[in-house]
């Protein structure tokens, strides 16, 4: 189930249900001992007799260790479905949108065919972000019309983030760059040579308390944290209030 992105609040009723019924609370972690930020975000509809079960997925790149833990969280949520316990896996914003538990799903459809599951979709950072930009005075609405939105992670290098920006000018597509922390120096630059800073919003931590919102022309050059995005609208409707 869907939880967050960041603020608590922005958790649905039916995920806030499922929490309070679940015995089991299951949330991913990126390492042993790891505060798995999924957790974070839903700790304040836990109560303490809840059982809280960190799963482990690595940050690799090999496809060896991920598809193993893939299997793993898969057999251990089948094992504790199978001795009739309810249980919920945690994922921060939406469980269908570049999400772990997208992966745990296909394990579990693979493994236990059987196995009765339900997902409960989130709040997606990106739309997160759009409705957080008014409050600096940044207004982006995410789609208009027949205005197209991609939402997908920041390219790895300018090349293609050119290439991609030229077409999403071209078709009228907003974009919703997601993984752009450690790039922006680069990324950064793109936007310059394209007139883009003024019109760009960059949103950090979007829903937790230290969220920063800002016009990418106020963002400095350095890297960024992991939790931050682009939104990069290059066209606007004519007819407009
Ligand atoms: C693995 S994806 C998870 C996407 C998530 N399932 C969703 O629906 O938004 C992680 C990326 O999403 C973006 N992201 C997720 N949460 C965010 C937040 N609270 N603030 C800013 N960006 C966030 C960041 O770009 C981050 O690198």
């Amino acid at each position: 189930m869907g939880v967050g992105p960041g603020d608590p609040e922005l958790l649905t009723i039916a995920a806030v249900r499922a929490v309070e019924q679940a015995e089991v609370v299951a949330y991913p972690v990126g390492r042993v001992g790891g505060t798995g930020m999924a957790l974070t975000i839903a700790e304040r509809w836990l109560k303490p007799d809840q059982q809280r079960l960190p799963l482990l997925f690595p940050m690799v790149a090999e496809a060896g260790p991920r598809i193993d833990a893939w299997r793993c969280a898969a057999d251990r949520l089948a094992q504790l479905v199978g001795e009739g316990r309810r249980v919920v896996l945690l994922c921060e914003g939406d469980v269908s949108l570049f999400a772990t538990g997208s992966y745990v799903q296909l394990a579990l459809r693979e493994r236990y065919p059987d196995l009765p599951f339900r997902l409960v979709p989130g709040i997606p950072a990106v739309c997160a972000a759009a409705a957080a930009a008014p409050s600096q005075g940044l207004d982006l609405p995410l789609a208009f019309q027949q205005e197209g939105l991609l939402i997908r992670p920041c390219p790895e290098s300018s090349a293609p983030l050119e290439v991609l920006l030229q077409v999403a000018e071209e078709n009228h597509t907003v974009l919703g760059l997601i993984k752009v922390g450690q790039r922006w120096p680069w990324v950064r630059t793109v936007l310059q040579r394209r007139n883009l800073l003024e019109q760009a919003v960059f949103a950090q931590r979007v829903g937790w308390p230290d969220q920063w919102i800002a016009r990418a022309a106020e963002v400095s050059e350095e890297t960024k944290p992991y939790f931050s995005l682009l939104l990069i609208r290059q066209f606007w409707p004519q007819v407009l209030p």
